[in-house]
């Protein structure tokens, strides 16, 4: 709890002008920044800075699925393993997986199974890694906006991207994107993941409590704010491509196919083989 001492007891967060600890209003999210293609090894990785969240995402497959008594001969598995850095928080973290990380791992995983069209890949697993670098709040919403863009980055089909966020209410208000000191000391928090496309919810949680119109309220909110993260999303898919298109054109051009093929080298009549010896 080193990192909220310094927070009074009688903390105000959002004051009477509706402006927040950080300077945003009940509806702003904290500045997002995303990167497709990030990792040489994986088949498909982003990084997101959301706030003072940092997350790197990677992807691996289709790809046979171990141990096999876990392959599905009818679809594709999807496996999610997110993971907080011993260094992420303030108070170190104890390596290795928790209740908190197996339940986020275990919620991505089915968001993101039912957008993944796993029937074309019998058998095989999609494996996501989910890596919080730093920590601040809204981690879950952060990676699996970031596993979406690696997802894409793989080249795995999907029906859409998923873009998530979170809103919840401080001080009475309903509020989109809680900070950290936000959601300690905050009364809920709901993080939700969409398919902007259809619009189906495909991850919705909630700690604390929202009354009825409290939590439209605060769905609408993360609705809204989805929309221009997918367009970030986007955004850094088609830089990712654009980079990769230019190297293909620097690259030096294959060498040219020549129009005639060389005349078979002469062979002796005598070794030519028997048809009986063939
Ligand atoms: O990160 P997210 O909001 O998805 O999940 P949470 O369980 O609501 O956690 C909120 C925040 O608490 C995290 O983002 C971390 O900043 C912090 N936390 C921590 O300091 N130590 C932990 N073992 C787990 C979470």
């Amino acid at each position: 709890m080193g990192d909220v001492e310094h927070i009074p007891k009688e903390l105000k967060l959002i004051d009477e002008s509706g402006v927040r600890l950080d300077g945003r209003r009940y509806d702003e999210l904290r500045p997002i920044r995303i990167e497709a293609g990030v990792l040489k090894k994986a088949d498909g990785s982003a990084y997101i800075e959301w706030g003072n969240n940092k997350v790197l995402a990677a992807v691996y497959g289709p790809r046979e699925a171990h141990p096999r008594h876990l392959q599905d001969p009818a679809k594709a598995l999807v496996q999610c393993r997110y993971n907080m850095a011993p260094f992420s928080v303030t108070e170190r973290k104890r390596p290795g997986p928790d209740r908190r990380s197996v339940e986020i791992s275990k919620v991505i995983s089915e968001a993101f199974a039912s957008v993944v069209f796993v029937e074309q890949f019998p058998r095989t697993s999609v494996d996501i890694f989910i890596e919080v670098l730093q920590a601040d709040a809204g981690t879950r919403c952060a990676g699996l906006t970031a596993a979406s863009v690696a997802l894409a980055d793989a080249g795995i089909p999907m029906r859409d991207l998923v873009t998530s966020c979170a809103s919840g209410k401080i001080g009475g208000v309903v509020a989109l994107d809680l900070n950290k000191d936000e959601d300690n000391f905050g009364e809920a928090d709901c993080p939700m993941a969409i398919v902007p496309r259809t619009g189906e919810i495909v991850l919705l949680q909630m700690d604390g409590h929202l009354t009825v119109d409290e939590f439209e309220r605060a769905m609408d909110l993360s609705i809204v704010a989805t929309k221009g993260i997918y367009e970030l999303q986007r955004d850094a898919l088609r830089r990712r491509y654009s980079a990769m298109a230019e190297q293909a054109m620097e690259a030096p051009p294959p060498p040219p196919i020549p129009s005639e093929l060389p005349p078979p080298p002469d062979m002796p009549e005598d070794e030519l083989p028997e048809v009986d010896d063939l």
